[in-house]
């Protein structure tokens, strides 16, 4: 539940995007840019999603400006793109209303939706899977973490796929050693060990079914498949 004890991390993770200059800025880097680590990452996630039959209902939250929606409707899934802040969604309708504009299939089998990731709307087990893309790494603290994974849990049937930025990579050991030379205490996009996150997961109800690395020992960025307990 969102409340104003939660932490900054939270708090200034929702306000941060909600600004149309960052959401416009977002739809070029990560829905129109073609580069590897996007692609690294979208491969991760398909892999993730293997097995899924057609026709699943997938969540995608936070969508962001939704980058993932086009693989997923290709996929034949029913989905809901659902993000708090106002203008990443409203960037992401005008993009894919533009894109899917001689689609209308696939424009049904799309809806977007205001939602705070700690306190949704959703009924239990609403989904077939849930995608929680780049979040988990503006939050530090443990018990917000496990707080969105019981969200998660509860609204997700079974397959959950999230994203965490590991400490078992060369650019995370550069990241702690550049904030040491430095003396800042960062409280940002904070790369954590496996197995912290792995204790917030299983405190939560779940557990690990599979792990992607998007470049092993080298990228932060890791993909987690999680199943209930
Ligand atoms: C780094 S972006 C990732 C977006 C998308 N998953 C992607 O990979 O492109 C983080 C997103 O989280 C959203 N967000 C932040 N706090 C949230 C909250 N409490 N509930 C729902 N969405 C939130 C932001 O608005 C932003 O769109």
């Amino acid at each position: 539940m969102a409340t104003s004890e939660n932490p900054d991390s939270y708090l200034d993770t929702r306000a941060r995007f909600d600004d149309p200059v960052v959401a416009g800025d977002y739809v070029i880097k990560k829905n129109t840019l073609d580069n590897a680590k996007n692609r690294r990452e979208m491969a991760c996630i398909m892999a993730a999603l293997t097995g899924l039959p057609e026709k699943s209902r997938v969540l995608d939250l936070p969508c962001g400006t939704g980058r993932l929606l086009l693989m997923l409707l290709d996929k034949g899934h029913t989905v809901v793109a659902a993000d708090y802040a106002r203008a990443m969604l409203d960037a992401a309708e005008a993009y894919h209303r533009n894109l899917l504009a001689s689609d209308v299939e696939k424009s049904n089998r799309l809806k977007f939706q205001q939602e705070d990731i700690l306190n949704t709307s959703f009924a239990d087990d609403a989904f077939d899977a849930v995608i929680c893309n780049r979040l988990f790494h503006h939050y530090p603290e443990a018990e917000l973490r496990r707080q969105v994974l019981a969200e998660l849990r509860r609204i997700a049937k079974n397959r959950i796929i999230v994203s965490f930025f590991s400490n078992f990579a060369l650019s995370a050991l550069q990241f702690h050693l550049g904030n040491r030379i430095r003396r800042i205490t960062p409280n940002d996009r904070i790369p954590v060990w496996y197995r912290e996150f792995e204790r917030d997961i299983t405190r939560s109800g779940l557990i690990v079914s599979e792990i992607y690395p998007v470049r092993y020992g080298i990228s932060p960025q890791t993909y987690l498949k999680l199943v209930s307990d």
